[in-house]
């Protein structure tokens, strides 16, 4: 297990769609292994591939009791409406408010392959969405009003510059 580099915005991974996760192998849960090591060390609470660099669709997460890895997700229901901040440790964390679905219905593979579905409510909902979307090429800034978009994108670079 190993804790890998985040990429950052705007490296072109991160706004590809992913492939299809086809192989369910001992390579597959290793990477699922230093995915969960790389969140945890960001202190994240969910990953995905494109952010290790991986044009995959594929993520892990652990927020708010529920710990999953979702191999080829998909949302299949969503209800409701929130309103909440959130981050991306691609666009270092700055946070912003993001309206979301309240509820949302997460279809898919485990690291067998066997298909699973789990409903989450809440910053959990919020998390199933951010992390299906990261699987799709997109980022939570892509859910903002362009000026509120470019208000994360400047802090975003400010801060990286002062490291
Ligand atoms: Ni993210």
């Amino acid at each position: 297990m190993s804790v890998r580099k985040i990429t950052e915005y705007p490296e072109e991974v991160l706004g590809q769609v992913g492939k299809p996760v086809e192989n369910f192998d001992d390579g597959l849960a290793e990477l699922c292994a230093d995915m969960l090591d790389t969140m945890y060390d960001a202190e994240g609470v969910g990953l995905a591939a494109p952010q290790i660099g991986l044009n995959l669709r594929l993520f892990v997460m652990d927020c708010d009791g529920i710990k999953l890895i979702a191999a080829n997700p998909e949302i299949v229901y969503t209800e409701g409406e929130q309103s909440g901040q959130e981050g991306c440790l691609s666009v270092g964390k700055v946070p912003a408010v993001v309206v979301r679905p309240m509820k949302a219905r997460l279809k898919a593979q485990d690291l067998k392959g066997e298909w699973f579905e789990h409903e989450a409510e809440g910053y959990a909902a919020r998390c199933f969405l951010h992390e299906t979307d990261h699987c799709d090429g997109k980022l939570f800034i892509d859910h903002l009003p362009k000026l509120r978009r470019d208000m994360v994108l400047k802090r975003f670079r400010k801060e990286k510059n002062w490291k």
